[in-house]
């Protein structure tokens, strides 16, 4: 049921939204020691998330535009992802006035975005809502510098942003610096230590789907996304491959067995992309013609034309919107048990100092407290029907 799948999806996202705006953020909502469980430093539930893995240049920020059919990464050679960009597309109706799940009001989440076409907004600017993708990208930057610095190096504290559109599948997605193996500049030498540690981080959780990126005109073998999924999942069942530059690989050759799953082994299979190349950059090549252009290439070329209708970008969007769903379904069990844990903890500590008197920080605290557990109810119930197994 694609329904129950997006309702689902949406309710995931509120989650994360909520766990991000909750730890993400450098206050203290109350004044205690030791601090809530609510704030174990990075992310206690673990939520369902496509994390996007690859080696420098091998076009992962390209497939995410793609995805989201919005020019908005930050481009240029060398490290420019420095920080994990944690990416939740949410697709809303374009024209009708269907105002979303009333019951349950995160803040800064518009109740109704239906007279809005596109948007995005940061955790960091929750007032604000962007329009211009150039201004996104901007903020991108402004931001990473803000956090990693104006050097090559990488910071591990995640930028939250949300894009809402009626062009988008629900999704969450994980942008992270690439892989390198010779620090550039004044990169810090141990420059491929951080950033293995970083990315392993993400993809080890058992909830990540991993988006292994590999240039197709580079040996397979020597892909470091696929060298680094392995390591995590090595009997490949939560890792997909993305073959990208099959527009550059050497005139004769193809990679039709890769993708047909003869060479490497990866349940969710292998799929072929074509993204915009440097000179389509330098000369601002709108997306929706790439796009067209990409359909094109798979439609005409003597290898892939049989296999076209599961090549390209639309087809991975999709692919990832469908695994995505089978996985959070899969994965619910376990979900639900740490929510049950973490809200049973929570409200042991919130009543252990009393719910009286709270003011300014303080009350925002128990807001949060209260939000959450409104969110962890209303999630439950989504998931098997139950009222609640939690009570407030
Ligand atoms: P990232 O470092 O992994 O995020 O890689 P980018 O997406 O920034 O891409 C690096 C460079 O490769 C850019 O110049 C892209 O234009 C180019 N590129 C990425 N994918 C493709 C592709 O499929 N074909 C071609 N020709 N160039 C690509
Ligand atoms: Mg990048
Ligand atoms: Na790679």
């Amino acid at each position: 049921m694609a329904g129950l799948g997006e309702a689902l999806l949406t309710t995931v996202n509120k989650l994360q939204d909520l766990v991000f705006n909750t730890i993400g953020k450098e206050y203290h909502p109350l004044p205690i020691t030791p601090p809530l469980t609510l704030y174990p430093g990075n992310d206690s539930l673990d939520l369902p998330q496509i994390v996007v893995v690859g080696s420098q240049s091998s076009g992962k920020s390209s497939v995410l535009e793609n995805i989201v059919g919005r020019d908005f990464l930050p481009r240029g050679s060398g490290i420019v992802t420095r920080r994990p960009l944690i990416l939740q597309l949410i697709n809303v109706p374009s024209e009708k006035d269907e105002p979303q799940d009333s019951e349950v009001h995160i803040p800064h989440t518009p109740a109704s975005v239906a007279a809005q076409d596109e948007f995005a907004e940061f955790n960091h600017l929750p007032s604000r809502r962007f329009y211009d993708f150039a201004e996104v990208r901007r903020e991108i930057e402004n931001e990473t510098a803000r956090i990693a610095g104006n050097n090559k190096g990488i910071n591990r504290q995640p930028i939250n942003l949300k894009i809402y559109s009626p062009h988008v599948l629900s999704l969450t997605l994980v942008d992270l610096p690439g892989l390198t193996k010779v620090p550039i500049g004044d990169q810090p030498t141990d420059i491929e230590k951080q950033t293995r540690g970083l990315i392993s981080e993400y993809i080890a959780k058992p909830n990540s789907i991993i988006l292994a990126v590999s240039p197709a005109n580079v040996d397979i073998v020597n892909s470091e996304a696929l060298k680094l999924a392995r390591w995590v999942d090595p009997t490949g069942k939560r890792t997909i491959g993305v073959l990208t530059k099959l527009d550059l690989m050497d005139h004769g050759t193809n990679a039709l067995d890769i993708l047909s799953g003869r060479v490497y082994p990866l349940k969710l299979g292998f799929i072929g992309v074509v993204n915009r190349s440097q000179a389509d950059i330098q000369t601002s090549k709108p997306l929706a013609e790439a796009l067209s252009n990409e359909r094109e290439f798979f439609r005409m070329h003597p290898a892939y034309r049989a296999i076209a209708a599961r090549c390209g970008t639309q087809f991975l969007a999709k692919t990832l919107n469908q695994t995505l769903m089978a996985h959070i379904r899969a994965r619910l069990p376990d979900i639900k048990a740490r929510l049950n844990t973490l809200m049973g903890q929570t409200q042991q500590e919130l009543a252990s100092y009393g719910t009286d008197g709270f003011t300014g920080k303080e009350h925002r605290g128990a807001l949060i407290l209260q939000l959450m557990t409104r969110f962890a109810t209303s999630f439950i119930s989504s998931i098997d029907g139950t009222s609640s197994e939690i009570s407030t």
